[in-house]
């Protein structure tokens, strides 16, 4: 093999891709590659804490002193800054530099920037939550169920027609429930192509309406529906915009039943024609309004303000939809007054089929 001149070595040094950092026993730099000055700057007369600007001072484990005291390598993951601020998760080996005569003159750090990495560990771990948090609500569904079915049964045994409706009703609101989920989560772990139809938009705005009106009166919520009779036709996936109408009432109905400071409570469903010609639908309530420091996260994937009782699909669900159909989602939000959705569908021809 071709040996390589001092000048070659450091070249090769110089395009590595990560940072390597060459020191003494006193933690000081004595040379780092290129990629390491353009991200952290010039090494001299620096420690390796100064100049990777490790929070707190030198590292409560230093790996540099434990390879100069055992002559071994070492690891562990580390946060750096750069000089511009930016924080970089790194792994880091320290590894021993000898001399012809075998004793330990200098360490090498080596640091791999692992922050992708990192992000998606920690995206991860969100998700476990999650489907725990998910699986907890399915259990709890699944409780109502079994009470649902046992009513049900009672009422069969007692012939009590009341009792058999009354079990009915929650085998019927607790199924509602499971599916509901269970679809979100569909929504969300695939691409998929909206199944485009040319449909009136107003007659599944109605459907939703006569989903849910039972519900908000059974929380002395007046739901009210207004359509325009302008929009006669769109194309849009029939069952796209009954799950963000639906995502957003329920949404709105939510914000009621949190409102303590109000008496009465209205839900408004509203369909417009947009000026392209598209179609535009607003879900306006007077419940409780978002937060300021809430306002940013809504469409967040797994984002709730509802603890086990929201699994934080329902909006990043709408907006993939809305997505899907080259439409938008916007909302305007008075906290204490209520809140307005406005979901945009813009005009579109249905795709030629070949
Ligand atoms: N109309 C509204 N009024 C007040 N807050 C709202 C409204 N709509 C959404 N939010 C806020 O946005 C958050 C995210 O809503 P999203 O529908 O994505 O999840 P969720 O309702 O909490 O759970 P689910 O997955 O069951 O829908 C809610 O938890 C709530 O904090
Ligand atoms: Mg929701």
């Amino acid at each position: 093999m071709q040996d390589l001149t001092t000048g070659q070595s450091e070249k090769i040094l110089d395009s590595l891709p990560c940072y390597v950092t060459l020191l003494d026993r006193h933690l000081e730099v004595l040379w780092t590659n290129d990629v390491s000055r353009h991200d952290f700057g010039d090494p001299s007369g620096k420690t390796c804490f100064e100049l990777y600007r490790i929070r707190g001072g030198k590292c409560p484990e230093c790996l540099v002193e434990k390879s100069f005291q055992d002559g071994r390598v070492h690891n562990k993951e580390m946060t750096l800054t750069t000089v511009e601020g930016t924080r970089i998760d790194v792994l880091v080996y320290s590894s021993p530099v000898r001399s012809a005569e075998g004793e330990i003159v200098s360490v090498v750090e080596t640091a791999v920037n692992i922050t992708s990495v990192k992000e998606i560990q920690k995206q991860l771990i969100l998700l476990g939550q999650t489907v725990a948090g998910m699986a907890h609500s399915i259990k709890n569904i699944m409780m109502g169920l079994d009470g649902g079915i046992y009513v049900v049964k009672k009422g069969l045994e007692a012939k009590n027609q009341d009792e058999v409706r009354e079990g009915w009703e929650m085998v019927l609101l607790n199924f509602d429930k499971i599916s509901h989920i269970v679809k979100d989560i569909l929504y969300c772990s695939k691409e998929r192509e909206p199944d485009l139809q040319v449909i009136d938009p107003n007659t599944v705005a109605r459907e939703v309406y006569d989903l849910f009106k039972d519900l908000a009166a059974s929380y002395s919520i007046e739901l009210k529906l207004e359509l325009d009779p302008e929009l006669e036709s769109a194309v849009i996936d029939p069952s796209g915009l009954h799950s963000v109408l639906s995502n957003l009432v329920s949404n709105a109905m939510d914000a009621c039943k949190l409102d303590m400071a109000k008496d009465e409570h209205l839900v408004e469903i509203r369909s417009k024609k947009g000026k392209d010609g598209g179609a535009i639908f607003e879900v306006a309530d007077n419940g409780i309004g978002i937060d300021k420091n809430v306002k940013g996260h809504v469409f967040e994937d797994f984002f709730t303000s509802k603890g086990d009782k929201g699994t934080g699909l329902g909006l990043m669900v709408t907006q993939k939809i809305l997505r899907e159909h080259g439409g938008s989602i916007t909302f305007r939000s008075r906290p204490g007054r209520g809140t307005t959705f406005v979901a945009t569908f813009p005009k579109k021809d249905l795709p030629r089929t070949t």
